[in-house]
């Protein structure tokens, strides 16, 4: 029989570093370029899929630069890629351009950090199951923690684009402020709920910030956020879809939220990965078996990183 679904080939790809922009206190945006079959390749990259990079050969950025509390981390070699989602995936003029929005804590974002343009790397992927397009519902919430906004602002164009009636609202968590990952910082702006971050304005998506120190918008964490607007606004757990990226505590409130109310959740889960393509099999996630007590372990970078919330045994 004909395989009508031909495997994309997934690298080793070469991409050219185009920027590399600090982002508030803790975070920095890189821009990658793709030519050639990398490029065909990455155009079709989905929200919540990730690449692996090899940032071994990369040097480190100046001793100046190190923070506080890496000089350490910063000698420690670097034997495997690392696993990095897109927050956004555009093409032009036969070229893809991949943006990564990533938190520089240890030797291998280090050296993410003293990349820059006309700089080559090596990735492979588009790999795992992205977050998938919701069918016949009037309203996505998508929930991020900290870093967990990178795939979110990917997932948020595409939703624009692909579904044009769905409302999209944002919901977006961090310690502080100054540990958004956003490219206008809220210093000094209103403590109201309602803000309009950059990233999902462009596609006039609204969205909510939460903050556990109370440094701007709802003061707690996001999933509370999340609990209050719910108990707000009306919403037939059948018309709503949430999706959540972020620590794992975060996740399993959001997916015991999705559950109360019968809302369909998709979580994307974080693991340590080694290959990233199923066959070094550390990277378990516990997992239920529908209608049994019992579970199974599948692996994040393989049947996920995003899986359905219902899934997902949580710890605690
Ligand atoms: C599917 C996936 C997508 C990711 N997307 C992004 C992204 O878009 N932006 C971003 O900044 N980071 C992302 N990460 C996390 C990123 O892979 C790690 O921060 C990176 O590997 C750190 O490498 P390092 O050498 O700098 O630090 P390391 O020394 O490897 O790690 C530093 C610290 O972070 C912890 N850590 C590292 N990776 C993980 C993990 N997967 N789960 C839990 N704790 C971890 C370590 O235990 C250690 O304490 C993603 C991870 C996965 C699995
Ligand atoms: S990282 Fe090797 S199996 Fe998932």
């Amino acid at each position: 029989m004909t395989d009508n679904h031909p495997k994309l080939n997934k690298g080793p790809f070469t991409a050219g570093v185009c920027a590399n922009k600090k982002i508030g206190e803790s975070f920095y945006r890189l821009g990658l370029v793709f030519e050639g079959e990398g490029g065909q390749v990455f155009a079709k990259a989905g929200p919540g899929q990730f690449a692996q990079i090899d940032l071994a050969e990369v040097g480190l950025p100046p001793a100046e630069a190190i923070p506080e509390g890496l000089a350490d981390a910063s000698r420690r070699q670097i034997l495997l890629r690392r696993p990095f989602s897109f927050c956004e995936v555009s093409v032009k003029d036969k070229k893809t351009f991949v943006d990564i929005l990533y938190c520089v804590v240890g030797p291998a974002s280090l050296r993410m950090m003293g990349l820059s343009a006309g700089n080559r790397i090596s990735i492979i992927g588009p790999l795992g199951r992205g977050f998938w397009m919701p069918e016949g519902k009037k309203a996505a919430l998508l929930v991020a923690g900290g870093m967990g906004a990178g795939p979110l602002i990917h997932l948020a164009k595409n939703l624009t684009c692909e579904q044009p009636g769905l409302k999209v609202t944002v919901f977006a968590g961090a310690k502080s402020a100054k540990k958004l990952p956003f490219k206008k910082q809220l210093d000094g702006v209103s403590q109201e709920l309602g803000f309009s971050l950059g990233e999902f304005a462009d596609y006039g998506i609204t969205s909510l910030v939460a903050t556990d120190d109370g440094s701007a918008g709802y003061h707690g964490p996001v999933s509370d956020c999340l609990r209050q607007w719910l108990n707000e606004h009306s919403l037939a757990g059948k018309d709503g879809i949430i999706y959540a990226c972020g620590p794992e505590a975060m996740l399993a409130s959001v997916a015991e939220i999705s559950r109360q109310r019968n809302i369909d959740c998709q979580v994307s889960m974080e693991r340590r990965m080694a290959c990233g393509i199923g066959i070094c099999q550390s990277c378990a996630v516990e997992c239920r078996l529908e209608g049994s007590n019992e579970t199974v372990y599948k692996l994040c970078c393989k049947d996920g990183p995003v899986f359905d919330s219902k899934e997902i045994a949580f710890s605690g």
